[in-house]
């Protein structure tokens, strides 16, 4: 066992032991603390230590409110601080910012959401002997910890999971591991099953009870299913459409849609977004999904929106009826919009996944439109892709840090730029 100082927290805010050699990684320990621990090599050739005691504390240490806190993987940093969370989730930005050589005219007040309000979540379920499982995997380990309390969830996910423990039994195959995914939109459910279902006849009477138990009794407005991830979910039943409400559009959301993780995280980000376009105008809203963006935009003027996944623009397309909207798939990564496209609108709205918008950029770093807002849950791939506006003429006028993501590693940003 070694006995280490923690001199910083690393990108999955696990602790870093600084030494000649390699840098060691410590789950849960915070900088300023001395702490002993088993160090191995991991996956990677990275060398990790477990915690096996924390021989000085951090004055910012404090006891993690979550019960499922030792074992569960999905929250890594419960164990700081308000502020000095709050300080390390707006310095991740800064810092990686400052790496790009970069720093907005102003920062604006970061938003942090509170636990309690995630619309959305994945369970891992797993049968044996009759009896479901059902949580979130261990840390680092594939194994599955029963979470049975889950404080960032919306409570009414959690009361669904009660319900699906025991819905589940006759559901899943005996052995075999699914993720079960949940997502509540305005008072509405909907679960989607990956993985393996049923026996070899395929759906039996148990099962179909099982599933009309979660319409009836858990009030489901929609289950789907599909064998594995990157398969279209198929609808097993659908008691009422899903909708969403985005200002000017109500959307109905096919299985799976993408949302932003809270109702408040929206709104936040919608209002950070609509800061930087102007009063009327036509706007393009690039990586647009189901028109979280769009739907405001719409209340200033024409918008075009364009997003890779088809049944998101599908649906967007629809909700837009005859209003002044333009929803198109296309892969803004393999075919970005190009400058003669772009020039027509007088503000971009980009939010990419977490790989960021590097072709797009590069187009719109040569073009004339006058405004752009970036929104982006990935700070390394979004400084990257600043620079490349900012090299061509862009402005960094603001950047608002949104923590949609308690007690994780993850944080959002809006920002705008202006020519
Ligand atoms: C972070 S989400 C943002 C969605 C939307 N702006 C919102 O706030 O609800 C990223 C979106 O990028 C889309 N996407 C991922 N890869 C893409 C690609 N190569 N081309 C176009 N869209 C893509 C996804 O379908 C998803 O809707």
């Amino acid at each position: 066992m070694a006995e280490l100082d923690i001199s910083e927290l690393g990108p999955q805010a696990d602790g870093i032991h600084r030494s000649a050699q390699d840098p060691v990684y410590i789950d849960r320990a915070l900088p300023g603390e001395k702490v002993r621990a088993d160090v191995q090599r991991g996956s990677g050739g990275v060398l990790r230590g477990e915690l096996r005691e924390i021989v000085t504390p951090s004055p910012d240490r404090i006891a993690a409110p979550c019960i499922h806190y030792d074992v569960c993987g999905g929250c890594s940093i419960q164990h700081a601080s308000e502020a000095f969370y709050r300080d390390w989730k707006t310095g991740v930005v800064r810092a990686a910012l400052a790496r790009e050589d970069l720093s907005p005219e102003t920062w604006l007040d970061p938003v942090f959401i509170p636990a309690a309000t995630r619309r959305r979540a994945t369970f891992v379920a797993l049968k044996k002997n009759g009896r479901v499982t059902l949580g979130y995997f261990r840390r680092r380990s594939h194994q599955i910890a029963e979470i049975t309390d889950c404080l960032i969830v919306d409570p009414a996910i959690m009361a669904l999971r009660t319900q699906l423990s025991v819905a589940l039994v006759p559901i899943l195959q005996d052995g075999k591991q699914a993720d079960i995914f949940v997502q509540v939109v305005e008072g509405r459910s909907e679960i989607v099953i990956t993985g393996p279902m049923g026996g070899k006849g395929g759906m039996d009477l148990a099962m179909h009870e099982a599933f009309a138990s979660l319409i009836r009794d858990a009030k489901v407005s929609r289950i789907s299913w599909r064998t594995r991830e990157r398969e279209a979910p198929e609808v097993l039943l659908e008691a009422a459409p899903l909708l969403a409400p985005f200002n000017a559009i109500t959307v109905t959301l096919p299985p799976l849609a993408f949302l932003q993780p809270t109702k408040v995280g929206e709104r936040t980000l919608v209002d950070a977004v609509m800061a930087g376009i102007p009063q009327r105008g036509k706007f393009a809203d690039l990586f647009s999904g189901c028109g979280t963006f769009t739907g405001a935009m719409l209340e200033r003027g024409r918008v075009d929106a364009f997003d890779g996944n088809e049944a998101a623009v599908k649906a967007l397309s629809k909700a837009g009826g005859q209003k002044a909207l333009k929803a198109v798939q296309r892969d803004l990564f393999h075919d970005p919009l190009q400058a003669d496209e772009l020039s027509a609108y007088a503000a971009v709205v980009f939010d990419p996944p977490r790989a960021g918008a590097l072709e797009q950029a590069r187009v719109l770093a040569n073009t004339e439109v006058p405004r752009v807002i970036a929104a982006s849950c990935n700070p390394a791939t979004f400084a990257r892709d600043a620079r490349i506006l900012v090299e061509g003429g862009y402005r960094l006028e603001t950047v608002k840090i949104v923590d949609q993501f308690l007690w994780s590693q993850h944080v959002e940003l809006v920002a705008v730029f202006s020519r």
